[in-house]
Formats: C-alpha cells, structure tokens, sequence
C-alpha cells in the first residue's frame, strides 16, 4: 500500500461555535474524495484546514508524511507553490493580463511548462489571448483550473469548483481533474454541493451535526 499523500487526525475547529470535531481524513496517490454537506456546516473550513491555511484547535494534519503546521513559513510556502493545486470559489487571476499570461505567471513560478492537451480539454485554447477581465465567468474558473494543473500539483484541493458552471462545463471539468489525478498519481479532495460529481469521487463524506461521516 502507497503512503497516504494527505493524513489527517482528530482534528476539531471551533469560531464562534464548535464547527466539527475528530475528523480523520486521508487521501492516497490517484484517489479522489468528495466532501458534501449544508452550506455553513464547515467545508470550506475543513478544506482550509487540510491545504495549509488555518491551523485546527486540535489534531494533526500530515501532508507527505510531514506534520503541516509544525512547519516553518517557506517550507509551507514551498508546499503551496510546487505541490498542491488550490481550486477554491474565488480564483485570484490578473484580469488585465491575458489568459496565457496568467497560466505562464503560474508555470513559472513552479518550473513547468503549460500543458496545451489540458487547455484543450478545457475548452479555452482558442481563449488564450485574451484579456481575462473579458472572459465569462465560466471561462475564467477554467483558465484558473488550467493555472492551477499547470504547476502538476501532487494533490488539488477543489471548493465547488464548478459552482459557475453550466451542467455540460461541469462534466467537463470534473473528467479533467479526475483524468489528471489517474495520470500523474495525484489526489484530489472535492467540496461540492452537485450530488452527481461527488458520486463520481471514489468516496463520499458528508459533513453534519459536527462530525465527517463515511457515506459507504
Ligand atoms: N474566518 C472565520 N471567522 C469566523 N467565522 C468563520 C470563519 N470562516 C468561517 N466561519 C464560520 O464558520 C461556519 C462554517 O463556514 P464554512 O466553513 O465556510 O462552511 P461551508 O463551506 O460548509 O458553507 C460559518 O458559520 C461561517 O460563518
Ligand atoms: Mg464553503
């Protein structure tokens, strides 16, 4: 058996009111884990706090085998930039900038080359050119999607990532990140309300009255 990519113990989150507690999680090479539950029950929290940006009340979170928030700020920093791929629901592009410029800024900055077979499967090839800030919105969530593949991040934390989109666009998505985690060995963690894209996770947990429970 392969080492868990993304393991997760007892974790508890409180703000105002206890948000959820003993939440274990892991994620293996090529498996893909969706995440659903009511609006407000914490998912976007939880996702958080498996991709390094808050620090749980309690519990470990071990990514690739290393404690994640014993870590110093430039190893965490190294980790978000070479290896994982965060999709969340506001996609942080330069909309002056044209969409090719945006996924290069990304690319760069991680030592990759763009992948052009993920811009075509996207559907926004022919969109390259243009300036982001003229794009759909739709076409923007893809060529932040592209962005973020094009760096080959070992895991992709997603949050409702197709929540802009048409159903078709959806499918669309969904068959690239889930091609890609098959490909490259990568993981993927899915928070969706769209019952029909969690079904084709491998695993569905639902997040509710506090605790993360195995739908199987
Ligand atoms: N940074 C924060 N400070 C205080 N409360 C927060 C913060 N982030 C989320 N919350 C609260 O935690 C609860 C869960 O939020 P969230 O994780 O976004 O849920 P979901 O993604 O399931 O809708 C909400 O009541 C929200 O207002
Ligand atoms: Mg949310």
């Amino acid at each position: 058996m392969s080492q868990p990519l993304l393991e997760v113990n007892n974790i508890a989150h409180s703000f105002d009111t206890l948000l959820f507690s003993n939440v274990n999680f892991s994620l293996l090479p090529s498996q893909s884990k969706a995440i659903v539950g009511r609006s407000g029950s914490g998912k976007s929290t939880l996702l958080h706090i498996f991709s390094t940006f808050i620090k749980p009340d309690e519990g470990s979170v071990k990514l690739f085998d290393k404690e994640i928030y014993a870590q110093k700020d430039n190893a965490i920093e190294a980790l978000r930039r070479y290896d994982l791929g965060i999709i969340f629901q506001f996609h942080y592009l330069f909309k002056g900038m044209s969409a090719r410029d945006n996924i290069e800024v990304a690319s760069l900055l991680s030592g990759e080359k763009i992948d052009d077979a993920i811009l075509e499967k996207l559907e926004i090839k022919s969109l390259m050119q243009q300036k982001v800030g003229e794009l759909s919105g739709g076409q923007q969530q893809r060529v932040s999607i592209a962005r973020v593949l094009s760096k080959k991040p070992r895991i992709i934390f997603a949050d409702e990532p197709t929540g802009n989109l048409d159903k078709e666009t959806a499918k669309l998505v969904m068959d690239v990140l889930l091609t890609y985690i098959q490909e490259t060995d990568a993981a993927l963690v899915l928070v969706t309300h769209d019952e029909a894209l969690a079904k084709r996770c491998d695993k569905i947990y639902r997040l509710e009255d506090q605790v993360l429970l195995d739908e199987d």
